[in-house]
């Protein structure tokens, strides 16, 4: 079953910075939209409010029909919800396959030792990102940035979400691994699942999303199918800001 999410008037500030400034947005179920800005938009501020990770200066955050806005993180997890980091955090002194049991019990780690681990949904969630059955024992410091990006993917899947937020997901990847990566946004795109995707890679993004949002100070500058966002002169002049 597909989720949609939807943002409302959604304001956070650090301090005297704006970080998102009123944003609203809304995607459908099943729907996969790129979120697009330069660096300090508030594009990740957008994921860790989603989230619960930061709490919103003001606004709301519905998960299909039911708002979230004050829900903890482990309950957003639950409800469907779940996101992937621009810097891959694993925990670095266990394996993969307890990196992925972390994800399968998201709740406690506590709960994690006292449950017999699901060795059969490790290994399924493993195959599923690229992993061979050897790399269950391989430890964080062994992985490439591509391995951690599928690590990252592993453990939010074990979650079973239905609506995914992917931070940055082609950063630090070669071509092939950008290439896996997008096979399985793909594959999860035609299971229903519904994307909120942020990448600077705009080459690799355009494939793997319907709609796209743009903002830049916190603010939404453009919103529409992604060639008229990527060509607008809103966010033309944003990029140009940058350089
Ligand atoms: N925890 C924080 N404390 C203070 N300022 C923050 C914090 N997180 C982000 N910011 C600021 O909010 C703005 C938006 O940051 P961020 O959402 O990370 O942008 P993006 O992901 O689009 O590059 C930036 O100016 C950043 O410095
Ligand atoms: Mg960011």
């Amino acid at each position: 079953m597909s989720m949609s999410l939807t943002v409302t008037n959604l304001v956070k500030k650090f301090g005297g910075l704006t970080a998102t400034n009123d944003l609203s947005f809304e995607i459908e179920a099943g729907q996969s939209v790129g979120l697009i800005g330069p660096n300090g938009a508030g594009k990740t501020t957008v994921f860790s409010q989603v989230m619960g990770e930061h709490r919103q200066t003001s606004g709301s955050i519905k998960l299909g029909t039911e708002e979230i806005t004050n829900l903890s993180t482990p309950l957003r997890i639950r409800r469907g919800v779940s996101r992937t980091y621009q810097v891959p955090r694993p925990f670095s002194d266990m394996t993969v396959a307890e990196n992925i049991r972390v994800g399968l019990m998201p709740d406690s780690v506590l709960g994690m030792i006292l449950n017999s681990p699901n060795r059969d949904r490790e290994l399924e969630l493993a195959l599923s990102v690229g992993f061979s059955e050897d790399d269950l024992e391989r430890t964080p410091a062994e992985l490439s940035m591509g391995d951690l990006r599928k690590l990252e993917m592993a453990r939010t899947m074990a979650t079973d979400p239905k609506v995914l937020l992917l931070d940055e997901v082609f950063a630090g990847l070669t071509v092939a691994e950008i290439a896996m990566i997008s096979d399985l946004v793909q594959k999860m795109r035609s299971d229903g699942m519904t994307f909120l995707i942020v990448s600077h890679d705009l080459k690799a993004l355009e494939p793997l999303v319907d709609t796209a949002i743009a903002i830049n100070h916190g603010s939404m500058i453009s919103q529409g199918s992604y060639a008229d966002v990527i060509t607008s002169d809103e966010v033309r002049a944003s990029y140009l800001g940058e350089a």
